[in-house]
């Protein structure tokens, strides 16, 4: 099973917003939501975009893709809207401190 990694610290996400970082050549997007964090693959299920790009609904805890449109529920990467219906890969991240680590598996 993988270890938890550092990826970013509390103060490099926007309460509220989204960013992609790289591990190893995959891209991963963080999401902030107050004091949590969703990790999930950066890369759209249904075509090459970066989710990081699209329209982050921190009340819902969906990412829109800028590409088609579909929504995904970040917590648990569940495609909710077409075209896209697979999901996309979601991470189990820790706190410490002020340290995100996610488990990229
Ligand atoms: S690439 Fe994301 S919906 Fe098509």
């Amino acid at each position: 099973m993988a270890d938890f990694v550092k990826l970013a610290t509390i103060h490099d996400l926007p309460d509220g917003g989204m960013r992609a970082v790289e591990h190893h050549g995959r891209r991963i997007a963080l999401f902030r939501v107050g004091d949590t964090v969703y990790a999930t693959d950066d890369i759209c299920s249904h075509d090459y975009a970066e989710l990081s790009d699209g329209f982050f609904d921190s009340d819902d805890c969906v990412v829109e893709c800028p590409l088609h449109g579909s929504r995904f529920d970040v917590r648990t990467g569940r495609a909710l809207t077409l075209p896209a219906f697979k999901p996309i890969d979601v991470f189990e991240v820790q706190r410490q401190g002020d340290d995100v680590l996610v488990r990229v598996g």
